[in-house]
């Protein structure tokens, strides 16, 4: 049983509400009150121990065997109807929700399949591919960033990566909001939306077998042949046909919607802080460390689950064994223990590269130095072509899309000089 104690502390007379619209744009009120008084507390309405201070989110994610990542990914929304739209099993043994020693020989084939050679020779694609979606709104002198750009950066990066048309960008985007929409802790889904929901993904989850199969067949210089086209040390292939999907399925929805959240936010934070942007302005090698500093101070991943595998002390809780956690990555950040000032942009901050942005220890992010590398593109991009970029003065007041993992703008209206 729980009692008030183990809550978070109240602030302004409110209760710790993640999916609160006004608390998803900032927490940190309710979170810094927890690392002084509560640093782990219950939240009641999603059962689980919120992990609020950087030295227990490092403890939490150096012992794997202790916290286990299997209920990462919950698709607490998943009735039975939507059961049909996956033939293979629900769709949440993915890399990022498996314990080692399943996830290790997972892990080790995508990280050779997903090379930094790989990822930065795409450089120049990614470049054109920014080019283009300016291209489109240059003109016009205002755009919204998330819809005209942040929604279609990533997927097209990443559909490109894997190997599938640029006309299956917007399909897969949807099957990202898709996959984020189904999880645990995301606003409740009425049943019209569910049964949509569910077309889509049985269509795009036998586009995928297909795709997959055909690359078996005839293999090209892209993600899904090296995935499938893998093999074990005894020579047979290392991935079945499922395997390959899910694998493709995860990457593709790890990688646009995160990293579509992060963009607008980045850029946000930047125009909110004038005279850092025009130091930003003035000298692009500031590109690369102010990536790192937003990812810190206005990350797209809040927080991840882990489960005690057995009763563990933590934050001066006795959880018992079963206990879910949210490890609060963007709570751990911004802890004043580690981060002078930390709700302070600081592009020029120390040690900004303790961040917990993408994580740490065996379920580090495997996208990020493709993240790192579309957000310093993007960032190079939207400076070049847009001079005087800033929030549109006539933009309606900011609106979030709330989640646990997740959270990120509805839109962000931005104009310059043109
Ligand atoms: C700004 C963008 C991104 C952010 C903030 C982000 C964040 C994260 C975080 C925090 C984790 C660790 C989860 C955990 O501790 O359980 C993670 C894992 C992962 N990410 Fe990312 N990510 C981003 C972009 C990407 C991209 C572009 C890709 C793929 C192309 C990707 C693929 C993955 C995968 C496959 C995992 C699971 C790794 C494993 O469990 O071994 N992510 N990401």
């Amino acid at each position: 049983m729980t009692t008030a104690e183990q809550l978070c502390p109240v602030v302004h007379g409110k209760t710790f509400d993640p999916l609160d619209a006004e608390q998803s744009a900032n927490p940190f009120p309710w979170l810094h009150a927890a690392q002084e008084q509560r640093p782990v507390f219950y939240l009641p309405g999603h059962d689980m121990w919120c992990v609020t201070r950087y030295d227990d989110v490092v403890a939490v994610l150096r012992d794997a065997a202790t916290y286990s990542s299997r209920k990462v990914i919950r698709l607490a929304q998943l009735g039975p109807e939507l059961a049909d739209a996956f033939p293979d099993g629900p769709p949440d043994e993915v890399l990022v929700s498996l314990d080692p020693p399943a996830h290790t020989r997972l892990r080790t084939l995508a990280q050779k399949a997903f090379t930094p050679k790989l990822i930065n020779a795409r450089e120049d694609e990614i470049r054109a591919l920014c080019h283009a979606l300016i291209d489109e709104v240059a003109g016009a002198g205002r755009c919204d960033l998330v819809a005209d750009f942040a929604d279609r950066l990533p997927v097209q990066v990443i559909t490109r990566l894997v190997g599938a048309p640029l006309e299956k960008a917007p399909a897969f985007h949807q099957w990202g909001v898709d996959r984020v929409l189904l999880q645990r802790g995301a606003p409740h889904l009425d049943d019209a939306e569910r049964a949509a929901l569910g077309a889509r993904v049985v269509e795009m989850s036998s586009w995928l077998r297909e795709f997959v199969e055909e690359r078996r067949a005839r293999p090209r210089d892209d993600l899904a042949s090296a995935l499938v086209h893998a093999t074990s040390d005894n020579g047979h292939p290392a991935l079945s046909t499922a395997e390959t999907v899910t694998m493709i399925g995860t990457v593709l929805s790890a990688g646009s919607t995160t990293t579509a959240h992060f963009i607008p936010l980045m850029v946000r934070d930047l125009v909110r802080h004038p005279e850092q942007w025009q130091q930003v302005l003035a000298d692009r090698s500031l590109v690369k460390r102010t990536v790192e500093e937003t990812l810190r101070h206005v990350t797209s991943v809040h927080g991840v689950t882990r489960t005690t595998t057995k009763p563990v002390r933590l934050g001066g809780i006795d959880l018992p064994a079963g206990a879910d956690l949210y490890v609060h990555y963007a709570a751990a950040q911004r802890d004043p223990r580690v981060f002078e000032q930390p709700d302070e942009l600081d592009i020029h901050r120390a040690g900004v590269n303790r961040h917990f942005a993408f994580g740490r220890g065996i379920h580090t992010c495997l996208g990020a130095p493709l993240a790192r590398l579309e957000a310093k593109v993007a960032l190079e991009t939207l400076i070049e072509r847009l001079p005087g970029l800033r929030l549109a003065a006539d933009r309606p007041p900011e609106r979030w899309l709330p989640n646990l993992l997740t959270p990120g703008l509805e839109r962000l209206d931005l104009e310059w000089e043109h």
